[in-house]
């Protein structure tokens, strides 16, 4: 217990008459985010937003930023034009969060690089996906945001603060021509006491965010702009802080609760936290009466055992919700609502254990950026993303090479997937410990995250400094959290540097680096933070140095990496190779390995492309990750007569057979975890496999020759405000058009619109933000998001010329 004495604890506090207030957490869509009633009011401060460029090094095209910031400063006269009420900004652009800039502007060829002879090196515009945002584009990588909001004269007497869930990148936050906040990480989140500086007169509020992207921070395409949700967070000046609650459990049901309350007075409170379990039954409720001090935060810690406590697991993924409430008086003057979940994760060098269950963990790396919306995924995209990993098997994700969203977190805690969550910066220095304990407190209730990952392929990392700095980094971690182990993503100097102060070695591809790691470190369990990665373009089955594809076999990996089949069944066999993270679960933007060149823009790396399309390696995984029956059969069936193709089959059956217009290629057994291939000249007609279990046919699996593409078939998928689209192509007989590329136009009816379009491929330089787009091997995404407040049904038509159209219903 810390800031508190014995004496000070109260227990039995008389009967309360609690004030209802629900306090939401990780809903996404509905505004404001809890009812305006009650001590505490979670607003959702997505809309209403302007956007427009500044410029990065002309003041007078910045609304006059840096003209009195540094010198002649005076408070509150910014001398930003945009920061007065009766500014103009009618030629600014309406925009919702999350936003990314980025995304919206065309793909440019600034570099300099010659292909050829340097496969693998990267040119920094090819790295970051050919947008035009950086140091040689001073004109499109400033953009100020500004939003105008009115207040109650009740708010004057309240603590008003905003939450920024990440910016991309250096920030500046103007309230009322103040400067109350600069933040420079493009990751970490921020808040932001505004209590001082706001208007609850009829006056209005004016907010500006000045953001600049002329510096990254990532290899990989990283946005711009506002890109997570911003929350205006009012409360009494009795108030639980941001992350202010903590949960400690473990599978015996002891639960540790530490809270902080911090006060404007001198005064005593009761603090209240009542957990129940999914159904809502309460487990246990907990008294403590807390003599506070102004202006002093007070830690208070509770302590409880839960009986026969509902494991959260990866089938199971039960949460409990703590409800804190600090009680004034008989009044309840907060409420702050936090979620966690009761499980015990163990790494040993020769396993890994979920409450007991040895598992391997099937992970995919992944960056966060998606076709037509960049690094602002709305946060039911997020889920279906999620959604697309799980049902491939997956049961791990890290978040490279930065903190997650808190939304992934969120539906990793509710769908059962184990995250590693990383820092951005492996050092020591002030501002890396402030965002490594950002990350902690704000993690750290979440039953997914089962290792904290302190830097990814560091120079330092073989080094004596290295470890000097890796303990330090050590240090905050285990302050704030001693349960969780901490891992490196090292892809050299294994065994040596920053390995001494890890409790689980993450090793990048390089597995026969280990053996220092095996001598010095007998005990140290390995997992491989990065692996493979199969570099494939779907639904192409040559590689072209003039189109810049890689075929889809699982045939190609650069240098450094592996095929999935030349990791997985090796990982799978050996006990001290705890599993791994494939690099990656999706294609991203930049880079376009192994074209580090124009007209290159996304990676190739994907198990899935940029819109979530399974290339074919999803189903080689799908079969020997999952439970699920699998016999996925490619590549399509449109080829030239004569020519001899490689026909491969991803299955868990135990034989498959493959017939060719009608005749057998042969039947094969299945080797675990391998695929089956045969090599069959092409003629005009059909291949088709069947898979037998036990001897009998179970599955069949078909690819026909097309035709041209005569219809457009469309399907969705909804998670709250979002849908997904998928536009595929089909010729007259309703066989799939797999090299069709007809332009598809989306019309949508109704409250909705289209937020992004994309086809996965990765030299395309189509604009994401459209309501039309080409098919790319015979498909293309649209994402459709519903307007907030406004039910109605919904009609998405996607029709190409000639074509017969695709369309949806989506219900009220
Ligand atoms: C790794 C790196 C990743 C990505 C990958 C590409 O070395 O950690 O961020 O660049 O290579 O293969």
């Amino acid at each position: 217990m810390t800031g508190l004495n014995r004496r000070h604890l109260l227990q039995g506090t008389a009967a309360l008459s609690l004030v209802p207030a629900v306090v939401a957490s990780g809903e996404s869509v509905a505004a404001p985010l809890s009812p305006d009633t009650g001590p505490r009011q979670i607003i959702r401060f997505d809309d209403n937003w302007r956007f427009a460029f500044g410029h990065a090094s002309d003041i007078a095209r910045d609304f006059g930023y840096g003209a009195y910031q540094y010198t002649h400063a005076k408070q509150g006269l910014s001398g930003v034009v945009a920061s007065e009420v009766k500014y103009d900004d009618s030629t600014w652009t309406a925009v919702q969060l999350p936003h990314d800039w980025a995304v919206d502007l065309p793909f440019v060829n600034n570099e300099t690089y010659v292909p050829g002879g340097r496969e693998y090196e990267e040119d920094e515009a090819a790295a970051h996906g050919y947008k035009p945002v950086g140091r040689k584009f001073p004109e499109t990588s400033v953009g100020w945001y500004r939003k105008v909001f009115k207040l109650d004269p009740g708010d004057e007497l309240k603590r008003l603060t905003l939450e920024f869930d990440g910016v991309f990148r250096d920030s500046t936050v103007f309230l009322n021509g103040y400067i109350i906040n600069r933040h420079e990480s493009g990751y970490t989140p921020f808040e932001v006491d505004i209590s001082n500086f706001i208007n609850t007169d009829d006056t209005p509020n004016v907010l500006l965010v000045r953001v600049d992207a002329s510096y990254g921070e990532g290899w990989f395409y990283e946005g711009a702009g506002i890109y997570r949700h911003v929350r205006m967070v009012k409360t009494n000046r009795t108030y639980v802080p941001q992350w202010g609650v903590y949960i400690k459990s473990d599978i015996s049901g002891a639960v540790d609760i530490e809270t902080r309350v911090a006060s404007d007075a001198d005064k005593t409170v009761t603090l209240v936290s009542t957990i129940t379990d999914r159904d809502g039954h309460i487990v246990a409720r907990l008294e403590t009466a807390v003599a506070l001090t102004a202006q002093t935060e007070q830690t208070i810690n509770q302590a409880t055992k839960l009986d026969r406590p509902r494991l959260w697991g990866l089938d199971d993924p039960h949460l409990y919700t703590v409800k804190t409430e600090i009680v004034e008086a008989g009044v309840v003057v907060d409420v702050f609502t936090s979620t966690f979940g009761v499980r015990e994760v163990v790494f040993k060098v020769d396993g890994f254990f979920l409450n007991g269950q040895p598992m391997k963990i099937k992970g995919t790396n992944n960056h966060q950026d998606h076709a037509g919306v960049g690094s602002a995924i709305p946060d039911a995209l997020h889920i279906w993303r999620l959604q697309q990993l799980k049902a491939m098997g997956s049961n791990a994700y890290r978040s490279s090479h930065n903190p997650a969203t808190p939304e992934v977190l969120d539906a990793c805690d509710r769908m059962g997937l184990l995250v590693i969550d990383e820092t951005r910066l492996m050092t020591s220095a002030p501002e890396g410990l402030a965002e490594l304990e950002t990350l902690v407190r704000r993690g750290r209730n979440h039953p997914s995250i089962i290792l904290w990952s302190i830097g990814n392929e560091e120079p330092q990392q073989g080094t004596a400094r290295g470890l000097k700095i890796a303990r330090d980094m050590r240090r905050v971690v285990k302050r704030l959290d001693p349960t969780r182990p901490i891992t490196a993503a090292m892809n050299n100097g294994q065994g040596f540097g920053i390995t001494a102060a890890l409790d689980v070695l993450g090793v990048n591809y390089y597995v026969t680096r280990l053996q220092p790691v095996r001598e010095k470190f007998p005990n140290l369990p390995v997992v491989a933070t990065e692996t493979a990665s199969t570099l494939c373009t779907r639904g192409e089955y040559e590689r072209s140095d003039t189109k810049l594809y890689v075929p889809a076999y699982d045939t190609t990996a650069p240098k450094w990496g592996h095929t999935a089949e030349n990791w997985w069944p090796l990982y799978n066999a050996t006990p001290n190779l705890l599993g791994g993270f494939v690099w990656t679960g999706f294609d991203y933007r930049g880079e376009p390995t192994p074209f580090n060149w124009w007209p290159s823009v996304t990676s190739h790396f994907g198990i899935m492309d940029l819109c979530g399309f399974p290339k074919d390696n999803y189903w080689y995984y799908q079969a020997w990750w999952s439970d699920k029956p699998v016999l996925h059969l490619f590549p399509h069936w449109n080829w030239d007569v004569g020519k001899v193709v490689p026909v491969w089959v991803h299955s868990n059956c135990e034989a498959v057979e493959l017939f060719v217009n009608g005749k057998s290629a042969g039947r094969k057994d299945v080797v675990k975890d391998r695929h089956l291939e045969w090599s069959i000249p092409f003629a005009p007609g059909q291949i088709t496999a069947y898979g037998y279990k036990g001897g009998k046919v179970v599955m069949k699996a078909e690819r026909r020759t097309a035709g041209e593409a005569a219809r457009v078939v469309l399907t969705a998928d909804t998670i709250d405000d979002i849908t997904v689209l998928k536009a595929e192509l089909f010729d007259a007989k309703g066989i799939a058009a797999p090299r069709a590329d007809n332009l598809i136009h989306f019309d949508v009816e109704g409250p909705a619109r289209v937020i992004g379009v994309g086809n996965g491929n990765p030299t395309s330089h189509e604009p994401d933000k459209a309501t039309y787009r080409k098919a790319f091997n015979g498909l293309a995404q649209a994402i459709v998001q519903r307007t907030a407040g406004r039910p109605g049904a919904i009609q998405i038509t996607a029709r190409s010329e000639g074509l017969i159209s695709g369309r949806v219903d989506l219900k009220a």
